[in-house]
């Protein structure tokens, strides 16, 4: 376990590349995300790993079907020990109490895993929304919309960029998690993320909890600079 809003995202294709990383760290307890690629590359066993190393772990699998296929899903999940887990928003309010019905079954603690939604995709545009899914609304509406039908639904949380996270926060409440990816440090490229921000800006607007992958995984020194990320987040 460990207290850091700090999320690791760990998107690598083999258990040697995510094990010769993480063993940079020492004895450091870290928050890693393993999410679709890792996952379907590397199995449970890299969950279930990562876990008796003592670290804390958001699994991204951004689950969507219907309410008691993932119900079931979620309860299987569950039963990992993980800390945080996404189901998308679109798949409607019955998807998402279902979803919470099926963490507390599986659970293996006191307290089910984190349950957070995806919105809007960072990918999908208004152009994309008016013309392939025939959503007409303005995006910053359909992202609040959904993020109102999550909380109404008893999830804890949305992913969404920081930029989102204050609205977000002020229509929702401050307890309303914001899990913010598209972290750059100020001297970093920004790959293929569009709109970036840094750990400080994302601390100023809000942020829950930030997700930062190559700026930490593609590092020289990935220990000192997830240290950097950290004390500038935490301010
Ligand atoms: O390497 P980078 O910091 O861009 O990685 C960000 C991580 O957050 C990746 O695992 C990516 O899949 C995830 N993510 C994202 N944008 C979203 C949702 C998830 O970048 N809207």
């Amino acid at each position: 376990m460990t207290d850091s809003r700090v999320i690791i995202a760990l998107d690598f294709q083999t258990k040697e590349e995510t094990f010769a990383f993480l063993d940079q760290f020492g004895d450091e307890k870290l928050y890693l995300k393993v999410g679709m690629e890792a996952y379907y590359g590397q199995g449970q066993e890299v969950v279930e790993e990562i876990l008796r190393r003592g670290h804390s772990l958001f699994l991204d699998l951004k689950c969507h079907d219907i309410p008691n296929t993932v119900k079931q899903a979620m309860r299987q999940l569950a039963k990992l020990g993980v800390d945080m887990i996404n189901v998308h928003a679109s798949g409607g309010k019955a998807m998402m109490k279902a979803a919470i019905e099926g963490l507390e079954e599986g659970k293996t603690k006191d307290k089910r895993p984190l349950c957070i939604a995806v919105t809007c995709l960072t990918s999908l545009d208004q152009d994309v929304l008016d013309h392939e899914l025939m959503i007409h609304e303005p995006l910053n509406e359909v992202v609040l919309k959904w993020a109102t039908n999550a909380k109404e639904a008893g999830l804890d949380g949305v992913v969404c960029s920081p930029l989102e996270s204050s609205i977000i926060h002020e229509k929702l409440g401050q307890d309303f998690l914001t899990v913010t990816p598209g972290i750059r440090l100020a001297d970093d490229s920004k790959d293929d993320q569009k709109r970036v921000t840094t750990p400080a800006m994302a601390r100023e607007l809000t942020s829950s909890y930030i997700v930062v992958g190559r700026t930490i995984t593609k590092a020289q020194d990935p220990l000192a600079t997830y240290r950097r990320v950290l004390a500038e987040f935490q301010g």
